[in-house]
C-alpha cells in the first residue's frame, strides 16, 4: 500500500504570470493545492507539508522531497545510446533483443530512462508507474519535454504512460498481449553514489517481484520476459521460477535474467 503525502503546488521564487498560471492550472487537474512559494517554507518547517511540486520559469515540473529535485530529463538515455554507438553493446539491449514491430511492456516505469531507449528501437512502449507522484512529474515531462536530439523526441512518442500498479495492470491484458515484458524493481542494495534514481527513492515503491507475477507476465509476453535486479540482490534466489538466459554486466553488477519464449534455443 502506497503512503499518502502531504503535498502542494508552487512556482520557483520570482515566477512569471505563465508559471503561476500553469501551477494553478495543475493543482485543479491534479487535485493537489496550490499555495504562494513565500509561504512554503513555513509549512514545510511545520511539518504540514512533506514535499512540494514546483513549476519553474520554463514551465517545467519538478518535486522537491528530502534536498533532492526530482524531474524527468532524458540525460541517460542520451548517454546510453552515446555509449552504444561507441562500444557496439548495451547489456539491456542484449536481454530484451528488441525488433522494430515490437511493442514493449515496462511495469516499472521510474523516470523512464530505460523506456526511453528501448522505445527507439521498438514501435511502442507501454509503462506502468505505480507512484503517483512520480507518475505526475514523468508524465509531464514526456508531453512537455523537447529534446535537441530528434531520435529522443520520436522516442517520447512511441510511450504510453499509465499511473498503475503492475500486478492489476497484467491482470486486465490478455495473452500474449506484448512481445516483451520488461520489469525493473527497486533493488535491495542500491548504489547511491551517483545514481540517477537518487531522487526518486523517498516516492518510489519497493514492491517486489515474485513467481505468481512472473507467470502473469510469462502469459502477456509473446517473445521474452526480462527482470532486472543486481547480482548482490537477493531476488532471483527467491525466486522459483526458471529463467534460460542471465545477461551480467561484471562492471555494474547488473543482472538481467530472460525467460525466453518464442525461442527456447539461446
Ligand atoms: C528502479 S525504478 C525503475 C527505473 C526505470 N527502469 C528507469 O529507467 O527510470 C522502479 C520503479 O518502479 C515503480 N514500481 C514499484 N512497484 C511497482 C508496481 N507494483 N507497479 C508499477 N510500478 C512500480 C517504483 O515506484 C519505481 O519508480
Amino acid at each position: 500500500m502506497l503512503k499518502k503525502y502531504r503535498c502542494v503546488i508552487t512556482t520557483s521564487n520570482n515566477p512569471s504570470r505563465e508559471a503561476v498560471l500553469q501551477a494553478k492550472t495543475l493543482s485543479q487537474s491534479l487535485g493537489i493545492p496550490y499555495l504562494n512559494r513565500r509561504h512554503v517554507g513555513e509549512k514545510l518547517r511545520n511539518g504540514l507539508i512533506e514535499f512540494f511540486y514546483v513549476v519553474d520559469n520554463n514551465l517545467q515540473l519538478s518535486i522537491l522531497v528530502g534536498g533532492q529535485r526530482l524531474f524527468f530529463h532524458p540525460g541517460i538515455a542520451k548517454i546510453r545510446m552515446e555509449n552504444f554507438k561507441r562500444d557496439g553493446r548495451d547489456y539491456l539491449l542484449e536481454a530484451l533483443k528488441p525488433e522494430s514491430n515490437d511493442v514493449v511492456y515496462d511495469a516499472t516505469f521510474g523516470l523512464g530512462m530505460d523506456a526511453i531507449f528501448i522505445a527507439y528501437f521498438v514501435s511502442k512502449v507501454v509503462g506502468t508507474e505505480v507512484s503517483e507522484h512520480i507518475y505526475n512529474v514523468v508524465s509531464y515531462g514526456l508531453k512537455h519535454y523537447v529534446a535537441k536530439k530528434d531520435w529522443i523526441n520520436s522516442a517520447i512518442q512511441k510511450i504510453e504512460l499509465y499511473n498503475d500498479d503492475m500486478r492489476t495492470f497484467v491482470s486486465r491484458q490478455g495473452n500474449k498481449s506484448f512481445d516483451i515484458v520488461y520489469c525493473d524493481p527497486m533493488f535491495e542494495n542500491p548504489k547511491y553514489e551517483s545514481s540517477a534514481l537518487n531522487p526518486l527513492r523517498p516516492l518510489a515503491s519497493y514492491d517486489t517481484v515474485d513467481d505468481q507475477l512472473i507467470s502473469e507476465f510469462v502469459r502477456i509476453a509473446r517473445k521474452r520476459v526480462v527482470i532486472k535486479t543486481l547480482e548482490k540482490d537477493s531476488l532471483l534466489d527467491r525466486l522459483k521460477t526458471p529463467f534460460n538466459r542471465i545477461i551480467k554486466s561484471p562492471k555494474s553488477g547488473l543482472v538481467f535474467a530472460c525467460i525466453e519464449l518464442a525461442d527456447k534455443g539461446c
